[in-house]
């Protein structure tokens, strides 16, 4: 057997670049104390590719239609674009115990093709055991528990699956480098490998990565550049609903989610979530407000709950779950400064129910209604529906998907749905069976809610 030889180089934990000097901030992304030693082997002949050549586009647009690989489960479907892409790479990540593995393996058998299923983690048996128990019975479906990447690539040159998972990118490791399973210059690596040979033979690869506690997948961020799509798979330990989330996708659209209950038949699909997220509403309670939210193409009815209470201690508390901090300020000094509500010594709590984070700014609307009715212990009608985003000034400026908000909203037996004006003169509100009010702002629009 040849000797392998190997060089040292720089990896650094931020971005994944390598650098033949050490240095204390890493040139590359400007992270300081990132870079460690890592040995890496010369022997890089895998790599060595057939030269492709450069194709005309009109040739290339004359292809047949590429097709893709439905799952069959149609959450999974539409946050992927509409299925998977043979030859595409897509990272699914998540906490520990939320379902990642089960969502995967739920998948293979309703895709009606070859698929191999590398389970680094578990055994054979455990996968086989959970198979069963999910009631799964595909004889498509391969399982392995190999954990070198070399040899998963081997497995899957003879097996030719349409589908990969590698179950997870923390336990598999590359025999050319000296580091364990899981460091950076691993994960970079079985990345490249795994990158290459789904662009080289077109297959699909599901590759499953545990996330840190800042939320972020493990490994260099350079991973996430590496893929085509990259979903996430949230929710709370304590609650049984799960939301799939597509963070990038270059075949789809991005910020749509897909909602799971965990049962014990393993993941089963949402079809209606506004009914979910509102089951537990109690309508008469002042400091509640429905806002319609648009997560990628679908409209979700979500209640916002907010509690204002006078501060205990000299500096008021802000306490804020499922909305960005910034905005919760911003939106207090709007009360403050054009309503005239006196804020600086009232603690605010405000929540959206369900645990889905909402970065729309249509929610501002719905945030200042649901303070408001607890500031002034009245409750909003019970039949309301808001959105609208709030500027500076106190005015509402308009907010896109209007008509979506509002069917969703009437579809769920809400009669009245306070809008922004600019949105209200721009559609025909008279189709719909409710109430309309457009709203230019926030004065007018509490006028409206009490
Ligand atoms: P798992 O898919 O192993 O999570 P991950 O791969 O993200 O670490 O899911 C583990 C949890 O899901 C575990 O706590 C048990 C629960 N579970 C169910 O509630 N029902 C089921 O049918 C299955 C298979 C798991
Ligand atoms: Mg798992």
């Amino acid at each position: 057997m040849p000797k392998i030889k190997s060089k040292i180089v720089f990896l650094c934990s931020s971005c994944g670049d390598d650098h033949p000097k050490w240095n204390g901030q890493c040139p590359s992304c400007n992270e300081w104390g990132t870079l460690s030693e890592f040995k890496v082997s010369k022997n890089r002949n895998n790599y060595l590719v057939d030269i492709e050549k450069p194709g005309k586009l009109s040739t290339i647009l004359n292809l047949p239609d590429i097709q893709r690989i439905l799952t069959g489960i149609n959450e999974v479907d539409r946050v992927l674009g509409g299925g998977i892409l043979p030859g595409s790479l897509i990272l699914l990540g998540g906490n520990p115990g939320i379902g990642k593995s089960t969502l995967a393996l739920q998948l293979l058998p309703k895709i009606e093709k070859t698929s191999l299923y590398v389970s680094a983690e578990e055994s054979k048996d455990q996968v086989a055991l959970r198979a069963k128990r999910l009631n799964i019975d595909s004889s498509l479906l391969h399982l392995s528990s190999e954990n070198k990447i070399q040899s998963v690539i081997e497995q899957s040159n003879e097996l030719k699956p349409e589908l990969l998972i590698i179950d997870s990118i923390q336990t598999i490791y590359s025999d050319i480098l000296d580091s364990i399973p899981g460091s950076i210059s691993q994960i970079r690596e079985c990345g490249q490998q795994i990158q290459q040979f789904a662009k080289q033979t077109n297959t699909a690869v599901l590759i499953i990565g545990h996330v840190t506690k800042e939320g972020a997948i493990a490994g260099p961020k350079m991973l996430e550049h590496m893929v085509d799509t990259v979903l996430y798979l949230e929710g709370d330990d304590r609650q049984d609903h799960r939301v799939l989330r597509s963070n990038k996708n270059r075949f789809g659209n991005t910020h749509e989610i897909g909602i799971f209950q965990m049962e014990s038949m393993g993941l089963v699909e949402v079809k209606n979530p506004s009914e979910l997220f509102l089951s537990e509403r109690q309508e008469k309670i002042p400091g509640s407000a429905i806002f319609p939210s648009i997560e990628g193409t679908r409209p979700i009815l979500l209640e916002v709950q907010a509690l204002v209470a006078e501060a205990n201690y000299a500096t008021a508390q802000r306490n804020i779950n499922g909305l960005d901090f910034k905005r919760l300020s911003m939106i207090l000094a709007v009360l403050e400064k054009r309503l005239g509500f006196f804020m600086a010594k009232k603690d605010v709590f405000v929540n959206m129910v369900g645990g889905l984070k909402i970065d729309d700014p249509a929610v501002d609307l719905a945030v200042i209604g649901a303070i408001a009715s607890s500031l002034k212990e009245k409750a909003l009608n019970k039949s309301m529906a808001v959105f609208g985003e709030v500027g500076l000034g106190g005015e509402v400026r308009s907010v896109a998907k209007a008509d979506n908000r509002i069917n969703e909203s009437v579809s769920l037996g809400f009669s009245q749905v306070i809008i922004p004006k600019s949105n209200f003169n721009r559609i025909k509100t008279k189709k719909y069976n409710a109430e309309i009010i457009g709203v230019a702002n926030v004065g007018e629009a509490l006028h409206y809610m009490y």
